[in-house]
């Protein structure tokens, strides 16, 4: 059994929360501080700030082994320091490291020898910069370390606590050694290597993720002009062993806090150093068009869309999530309201407030597609999978659904009554449409 440690984690958002409550579920004391005294607050009385499955269980859990402050001052005992506070793209694409910054300034005094590890997504240099930051404040004392973090939303917990790998870019061996230990409960390999390197591991696994996205999501596009179906032909791309099935999901294109900051962070510190990463920026490109090609599949089906009633379904930009950065149905709404489209969008846990203003908040799928000549599945909650249904078809003013996430089975989908397009697979007109009983009633909406 690892010896027990002193963790201290400045800040208590979604990354060092799920690094908190891991490391005192491995069994160390952990001390949490944030700057903003409602968060610390809240969590000192038992509540949870966002959505993220299994993490109040583990926060819960571990109780006795974490503490939630305001006080810098409260983690001289700390072993290790977690930096997981916000590093977010400034103008010219360089992190905005202000938020390390205070940290610094705020680290207790010790004589001790404390190791800062960075667990936020940082560009490949910013460790030599805290370095350089630390010595001239005269924080000899304490070491650098880069520990990246791979956690994906929805099952963060279990990728802190059965990691494929574990990351660890040390200065010195010594704080590398520091921070192996730990994770000794953890039986997942260990890549042990420079900090430059740990810090470009974190942003060349998110672009090669998000290549895959773009590339099936281009063979999707082919698919369709040449009449194959991508969800077939992904499979059998995937079971070859040197592809591996993950990320060949083609849809709408990827969205959320990680994956559009970092590939754009990967592309200007290329250009910064006069390369241009001309994979990178055609996987950025062919992921913005991606969002706007459902645009198009709604005009092939309805002409123009102006005063047409579309139901987004899903906001979030996944599943297991409500989390709306950078979810394709944010373009979604605002392209289908610049169109003149009226816009009906439905989430299960997503709120987006003033993020999609113009379009009208429902609060069942039912409510959203009354009316609707068309109902585009966003994302892929399961609450969607029963779409298909006679009501749903009844209830629309046409039964058209366009499926942004292959969710539906196309054939029991247009046997149900409904012209069907999904991404990469053949679509239907309404002419070739299945004989269907009129609806009795038009609810207009
Ligand atoms: C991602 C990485 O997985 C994680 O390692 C990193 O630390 C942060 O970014 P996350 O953003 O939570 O995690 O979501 P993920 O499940 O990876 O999905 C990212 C996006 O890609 C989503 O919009 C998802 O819908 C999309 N996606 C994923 C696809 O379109 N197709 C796929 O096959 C897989």
């Amino acid at each position: 059994m690892a010896e027990s440690q002193t963790i201290g984690v400045f800040g208590a958002g979604w990354v060092g929360l799920v690094t908190g409550g891991c490391f005192a579920e491995l069994g160390h004391e952990v001390i949490v501080r944030d700057v903003v005294p409602d968060r610390i607050a809240a969590l000192q009385a038992g509540r949870m700030p966002f959505h993220e499955p299994d993490l109040p269980d583990v926060l819960a859990r571990n109780r006795e082994r974490i503490r939630y402050t305001l006080d810098a001052g409260d983690l001289a005992d700390a072993d290790a320091l977690f930096v997981c506070v916000q590093t977010p793209p400034t103008y010219s694409g360089d992190a905005d490291l202000s938020f390390v910054w205070s940290a610094l300034d705020d680290l207790p005094r010790v004589d001790r020898r404390q190791v800062l590890v960075m667990k936020s997504t940082v560009p490949v240099g910013t460790g030599e910069k805290v370095r350089a930051a630390l010595e001239a404040r005269g924080l000899t004392n304490v070491g650098y370390v880069s520990n990246p973090e791979f956690l994906a939303e929805g099952h963060a917990v279990r990728d802190f606590l059965a990691p494929d790998r574990i990351v660890i870019g040390a200065f010195a061996d010594e704080d590398g050694a520091g921070v192996e230990a730990l994770y000794s409960r953890i039986a997942a390999p260990v890549v042990r290597t420079d900090v430059a390197s740990a810090e470009m591991i974190k942003l060349a696994a998110n672009a090669f993720l998000m290549t895959r996205i773009s590339f099936i999501n281009e063979i999707a596009n082919v698919c369709e002009a040449v009449g194959a179906d991508v969800v077939e032909v992904a499979q059998g791309v995937g079971l070859d062993h040197r592809l591996g099935p993950h990320f060949l999901r083609a849809g709408i294109g990827y969205g959320g806090s990680c994956f559009p900051k970092d590939s754009l962070a990967l592309k200007q510190l290329a250009s910064n150093s006069g390369y241009h990463f001309q994979l990178l920026a055609a996987v950025i490109e062919v992921n913005e068009l991606q969002k706007r090609r459902v645009i198009q599949k709604l005009q092939k089906h309805l002409g123009r869309l102006r005063g047409k009633k579309v139901a987004l379904l899903g906001l979030a930009f996944k599943a297991g999530t409500d989390d709306m950065r950078e979810a394709p149905s944010l373009v979604l709404a605002s392209r289908l309201l610049a169109e003149g489209a009226e816009v009906r969008a439905w989430d299960p846990v997503a709120r987006p407030g003033e993020l999609m203003k113009g379009a009208v908040l429902s609060d069942s799928v039912l409510e959203a597609v009354t009316g609707a000549d068309a109902a585009v599945i966003v994302t892929e909650w399961d609450e969607l999978r029963g779409l298909a249904s006679a009501e749903v078809r009844d209830a629309m003013t046409r039964p058209l659904i366009i499926d942004g996430r292959n969710l539906l089975d196309p054939e029991e989908t247009r046997r149900a009554g409904f012209a069907y397009e999904g991404i990469g697979r053949q679509s239907s007109a309404f002419e070739s449409l299945p004989e269907t009983p009129e609806p009795s009633e038009r609810v207009s909406g």
